[in-house]
């Protein structure tokens, strides 16, 4: 198996026929699928919750990707992982109590993530490496599909690889926003494993080709 993960975002897939959707991006090859879960609170949107996450789980066998854009973050942590989440990221900006809300999420049986927007600076990794099993490095603000990918977010990609392999663990690090084939390589060679892409997959006819050149381009980096 690759040592990249592709992970597409259902934000941009046809809610009306989520289980089709789910089960066609998985045979035409995902990794992963990412969840995007919005409260209209912390981000100005407001999409799914655990009941959709239920729903979806019988019809694919790769793991769901929850990344939750609420805030208060803690109490909706054990319905997502009732529901089949696999790994469950936060914003730490979201949470008062970020080291208890890692563990909450690992006492739940799913691997925990922290996801940084554009500006959260990477300090809040200092003290709980050791309780991460992802960083999610936002490569737009969060909120919205179809963004433009920010250059900056490259930068802070290496910077985390430098911290992942200096912590001697395995933690994945991801992308979110903005990735499209034209750009995966240059995200790969930054130091990401797992990328996340909504508009470049779901907006397009033919899932598989765009995985397919995903792929091709990762081969490359
Ligand atoms: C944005 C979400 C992303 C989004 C990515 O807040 O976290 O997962 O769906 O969409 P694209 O790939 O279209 O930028
Ligand atoms: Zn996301």
């Amino acid at each position: 198996m690759s040592k990249y993960l592709i992970a597409p975002s259902i934000l941009s897939a046809d809610f009306a026929r989520l289980g089709e959707e789910v089960k066609n991006v998985v045979a035409a090859g995902a990794d992963i699928i990412h969840f995007d879960v919005m409260d209209n609170h912390y981000v100005p949107n407001l999409t799914i919750g655990p009941l959709v996450c239920e729903a979806i789980r019988p019809h694919v066998n790769v793991p769901i990707d929850v990344h939750l854009m609420v805030k208060p973050v803690d109490r909706i942590i054990p319905d997502f992982a009732k529901a089949g989440a696999n790994i469950i990221s936060f914003h730490p900006e979201a949470s008062d109590h970020i080291d208890r809300t890692l563990s909450l999420i690992r006492d739940q049986g799913c691997k925990a993530g922290l996801v940084f927007n554009p500006a959260t600076p990477l300090h809040y990794l200092e003290h709980v490496m050791d309780k991460v099993d992802l960083i999610l490095i936002m490569s737009v603000n969060p909120g919205f599909g179809g963004q433009s990918f920010i250059g900056e977010a490259l930068k802070k990609v290496s910077l985390v690889r430098e911290l992942i392999n200096a912590s001697g663990r395995e933690i994945m690090l991801e992308v979110d926003g903005g990735i499209k084939v034209e750009n995966i390589a240059a995200v790969a060679k930054a130091g990401a494993d797992t990328f996340v892409a909504g508009s470049a997959i779901f907006g397009k006819p033919d899932y598989k080709s765009i995985i397919d050149a995903m792929r091709s381009q990762l081969a490359t980096a």
